[in-house]
């Protein structure tokens, strides 16, 4: 059947809207709320192998591989294997050395870009167990790897990935619960996940509902020429995923600044006229935050916050965009949600394809 907007003027807008249920359809059959459990049947035969991986390399390009950067702490914490990540291309590039007892994570939206299938048959090569986690089911990385998880997100037409991004950080997530389910210290953490995957739906909704205050500040921040997003810790993928969206469909600058590395040389950027968002949602790094918030407006920037509902530590003169609170470790699945929303009004306002992005194409397939 033909894949229709519907009520939307474009299919980006449609699959945003569409990420309270894309997020339930990836958990569906999988995710237990009762008993606290994640079953993917699909990895269930090589769980013993994987836990007894030596280390774990995720490789993806683009959006794809800021979900991996989005979740590679979280699983390191849960299954205590270490975790590198890497873009596709550069892996390839470097000739990265891979061994049999490795075992080899393969994300894409599309299932075809050519540089995840290239490391792909690299890493097979080698002899190293290959994991997919694709959504387009019957696509090159999902027969070629030896087992994996479709994401289940349903078809993703606009070239700006979004809905993908939230189910992938789902899909790593639940993979990391099942990993570490024989690890009975970690069963508190692991049923704060489990819970606060249950409330995602509904959180998604919420922020969702922002969408006209994401219109109006779009319109304050059209017309600049460069836009920096701050952040850390779990938020370093969503600066990086935010400024991806804002480069390609809305053809503004935009770099991710991690907060850490601030005073390395991102600092003399700063001055009244940069725009800045600051992602200082409430984790155990936001006192880091605040300091670098404090550093910035010392040189008399005026950035946006991104923060929790009810957060009274920011302040009070301050323009916010504020999110419900979660989980630290999901918390970035709701703040890329106003980044998803302020990329489409800079593009829409500007009257750009929001769906078909010059020079780009939605799925990669030549090196
Ligand atoms: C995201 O908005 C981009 N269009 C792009 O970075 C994309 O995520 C990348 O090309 C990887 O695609 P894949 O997930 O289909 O492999």
């Amino acid at each position: 059947a033909a894949i229709m907007k519907g009520r939307f003027d474009h299919f980006m807008q449609k699959e945003i809207y569409e990420q309270p249920e894309s997020v339930v359809n990836t958990m569906r059959g999988r995710v237990n709320f009762d008993t606290n459990q994640i079953t993917l049947g699909g990895l269930r035969a090589y769980l013993p192998i994987i836990r007894r991986a030596r280390r774990m390399v995720f490789i993806a390009c683009g959006t794809s591989y800021h979900s991996c950067v989005a979740t590679r702490a979280i699983f390191e914490e849960l299954t205590e294997i270490p975790i590198s990540v890497e873009l596709a291309s550069d892996f390839l590039d470097r000739k990265t050395p891979i061994f049999r007892d490795d075992v080899c994570c393969f994300l894409s939206q599309s299932g075809e870009t050519a540089d995840t299938i290239l490391a792909l048959r690299y890493c097979l090569e080698r002899g190293a167990l290959c994991l997919g986690v694709v959504n387009t089911v019957g696509s090159t990385l999902s027969r070629e790897t030896h087992c994996g998880v479709h994401i289940n997100a349903g078809p993703e037409i606009g070239v700006a990935s979004t809905k993908a991004y939230t189910s992938q950080y789902i899909a790593l997530l639940m993979m990391a619960i099942q990993l570490s389910e024989d690890r009975i210290s970690l069963t508190e953490r692991r049923n704060q996940i489990i819970a606060g995957l249950h409330a995602m739906p509904t959180l998604i909704k919420k922020v969702l509902e922002m969408d006209s205050q994401i219109q109006q500040l779009a319109k304050t921040i059209t017309g600049n020429k460069s836009l920096l997003i701050m952040g850390r810790g779990f938020q370093n993928a969503t600066c990086l995923e935010g400024a991806l969206k804002i480069k390609e469909i809305s053809y503004m600058h935009s770099e991710s600044i991690l907060a850490g590395e601030l005073k390395h040389g991102p600092l003399a950027l700063i001055d009244e006229n940069m725009p800045v968002i600051i992602i200082m949602t409430q984790d155990s790094l936001y006192p880091k935050v605040q300091s670098a918030l404090a550093q910035i407006t010392a040189r008399k920037a005026q950035p946006i916050i991104l923060c929790n509902d009810g957060d009274e530590g920011v302040p009070k003169n301050a323009k916010t965009i504020r999110v419900p609170k979660t989980v630290d470790c999901l918390q970035g699945m709701l703040n890329i949600i106003p980044l998803q929303l302020l990329s489409y009004y800079l593009a829409v306002g500007q009257g750009y394809d929001v769906d078909f992005p010059r020079n780009l194409a939605k799925s990669v397939t030549t090196e």
